[in-house]
């Protein structure tokens, strides 16, 4: 295995419709090997989920997940997803912070649908459909959004919460903590 580079916000890979893999190449020693490099460099990057165009692979892969450390909070079990497609998504729509490995530094509020139906072909290149909501379900679009050449700049609807992790860290989180204590 090993930890591959990251593509940045810039390179042409990031804004390009990745291409379809073709099922029976799932179980391909160069597709296994991308799909076990791509764990691997998620996990020492500290993301939660990476799509195969972040690593220079205009191919329709995605993998997501972190590690259920607080029961308190909502764990993403690890998920490989070969030519990933929403069959559907909840009109609701939330706001929550993202951030991304190809646009480091950086964080702001993206609305999404509170739940999607995913379907794809797993990392065995098993037919799989599920249901996710919450956090699960936010990361599920973003990273599906990497695979049309989107990034979590273009679904911002207001640029007010554009921040440097640090001034993410100083001015919002610390005033959301403090809101909710005096709630
Ligand atoms: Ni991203």
């Amino acid at each position: 295995m090993a930890i591959l580079k990251v593509s940045r916000m810039g390179h042409p890979v990031l804004r390009q419709r990745a291409r379809d893999i073709p099922p029976e190449e799932i179980t391909s020693p160069p597709l296994q090997r991308l799909v076990a490099d791509m764990v691997e460099t998620m996990v020492d990057y500290e993301g939660i989920g990476l799509a195969a165009p972040q690593v220079y692979q205009p191919l329709r892969l995605i993998v997501l997940g972190m590690p259920d450390v607080d029961p308190e909070e909502e764990a993403i079990p690890l998920t490989v997803l070969f030519n990933p497609e929403f069959t559907a998504m909840s009109d609701e729509r939330v706001d929550g912070w993202e951030g991304c490995l190809s646009i480091p530094e950086i964080r702001g509020v993206v609305p999404r649908s509170a739940a999607v139906d995913v379907n794809g072909l797993n990392g065995e290149g098993q037919q799989v459909e599920f249901a996710a909501e919450g956090f699960f379900a936010r990361v599920l679009q973003h990273e599906m959004d990497h695979l049309d050449g989107v990034l979590f700049l273009d679904r911002m609807e207001d640029f007010e919460t554009l921040a440097y992790f640090e001034e993410y860290q100083r001015y919002w989180i610390e005033e959301e903590e403090e809101e909710e204590e005096e709630e």
